[in-house]
């Protein structure tokens, strides 16, 4: 199963539900470790990445129950390692919250850091100063090895030299249980910030701030256990918006947060999308041609980077050339060469791509190279005439919950085919 086919060209209409938000999953899945009790879980993307980190925390000796397709108990009372298996570990990105979820309930973690990246240099220096200061000594290399001094963190000061996600939700983790209390200045904002900050909270920490430039984080002697339903996906909402754009049609979204998109409903604004809001949906209605803008991806609020795939191929169909500019990432448009296969006209500078809007694209071969470029390409496949046969889908299953159902409903012509073990990819992390 690793290949789809789209057969595009025609507008979308119908309704989408989004599903629970993968980068608060993959966070507060593994804070479930921090956890001496019973977590339930509700609204969990059914996605690779949440399949694997269930698959390393039960290896740890966490009880993984799944309750129906979106809800889990995870039993986390009897955990016997704190070293999360390397081939597992590798394979995610954000394995590296296992180190400040494993070293807060345990003072230790022994986690391998994925090699290699696909958008640029990816280096973890935030999260680490934030470990060091709260009193561990940590070793860096293809594992890292974390210990707290004195078998405890201690609260801290940190200011962290840049607005990291990462690094913020991985020293949250690690203070939570740490004597004392610490402030992580400088914070990320992003809604996923506040979800992981929600749920320990809801398990009995006591965490202030979260969604503001400073979190303050008071050290409590246990959590214990509870429910929590995780937010919904603003990259996902965001992604079948973009798809509306390129594609025209009317899709109702559904099992949205309104004010997290509007960073993103603003810019489809400005380009001649329609967008009307009703509690928690989105109607997104793109019926005249577009028009051009430029982007530039910052931390939340701003436009988020994970979105700047996707918005490129709407503009790259929108009358006149915009501006694209990568605030996040070092080498985030790689996809760009796979997209001018289908003809669009993208030249890219380093972090600013030049796109020139044409009238249509025509269907091709191409591959996905990340998560995000992989949902892209599907949406320029949808907008291309004929037939375009995407590879490496892997990575869109790591974090898009059942894409092709979801695009099907709303009268996508993609199916999935299966092609032969031996041209299958490994995926990548992300
Ligand atoms: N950075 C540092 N040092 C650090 C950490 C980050 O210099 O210690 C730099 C990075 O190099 C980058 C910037 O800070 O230039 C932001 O990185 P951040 O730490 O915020 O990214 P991340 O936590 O590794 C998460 C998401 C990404 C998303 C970014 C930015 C997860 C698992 N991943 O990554 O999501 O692009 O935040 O919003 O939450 C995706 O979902 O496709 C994806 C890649």
């Amino acid at each position: 199963m690793n290949q789809y086919v789209i057969r595009g060209g025609h507008p979308l209409f119908g309704e989408i539900t989004v599903s629970g938000a993968k980068n608060a999953a993959v966070a507060i899945i593994p804070a479930a470790l921090l956890v001496d009790g019973v977590c339930r879980i509700e609204n969990v993307p059914q996605i690779s990445d949440v399949t694997l980190f269930f698959s390393i925390l039960e290896e740890l000796g966490a009880k993984v129950r799944v309750l129906n397709r979106h809800a889990v108990e995870i039993d986390c009372r009897n955990i016997r390692s704190t070293t999360p298996s390397y081939e597992l570990a590798r394979r995610i990105r954000a394995s590296y919250y296992l180190l400040g979820a494993l070293l807060g309930r345990f003072g230790k973690a022994t986690v391998a850091m994925p090699g290699g990246c696909n958008f640029g240099v990816r280096p973890i220096d935030q999260h680490v100063k934030g470990f060091r200061l709260m009193g561990a000594d940590v070793i860096e290399g293809g594992l890292i090895q974390a210990e707290a001094r004195d078998g405890r963190l201690h609260g801290a000061n940190i200011y962290m030299d840049v607005v990291s996600v990462g690094a913020t939700m991985n020293v949250m983790m690690a203070a939570v249980l740490a004597e004392g209390t610490t402030t992580i200045d400088n914070a990320a904002k992003e809604p996923h910030i506040v979800d992981l900050a929600n749920f320990l909270n809801s398990m009995g920490a006591d965490i202030k701030g979260a969604g503001t430039d400073t979190i303050k984080i008071r050290g409590v002697e246990k959590l214990t256990g509870g429910t929590y339903g995780i937010i919904p996906d603003q990259i996902e909402a965001g992604t079948y918006m973009a798809a509306v754009a390129a594609t025209g049609g009317q899709v109702l979204i559904k099992n949205v947060i309104p004010k997290h998109m509007e960073c993103i409903s603003s810019k489809l604004q400005e380009m001649g999308v329609e967008i009307f809001e009703q509690d928690d949906t989105l109607l997104v209605r793109r019926s005249k041609p577009l028009h051009r803008t430029n982007v530039k991806t910052l931390p939340y609020p701003g436009f988020p980077t994970d979105m700047q795939p996707q918005i490129t191929v709407a503009l790259a169909l929108a009358e006149g050339t915009s501006i694209v500019t990568e605030g996040v990432w070092d080498n985030r448009f790689k996809y760009v060469g796979e997209l001018k296969r289908l003809g669009a006209k993208v030249q890219v500078d380093g972090k600013v791509a030049v796109v020139e809007g044409v009238d249509r694209f025509e269907g091709a071969p191409i591959q996905a190279c990340d998560l995000r470029a992989g949902a892209a390409l599907v949406i320029a496949g949808l907008a291309a005439n004929g037939e375009t046969h995407l590879g490496n889908i892997q990575y869109i299953e790591r974090g898009y919950e059942d894409m092709v159902g979801k695009l099907r409903a709303v009268g996508a012509d993609i199916q999935i085919v299966d092609v032969p073990e031996d041209e299958k990819v490994e995926p990548k992390i992300g």
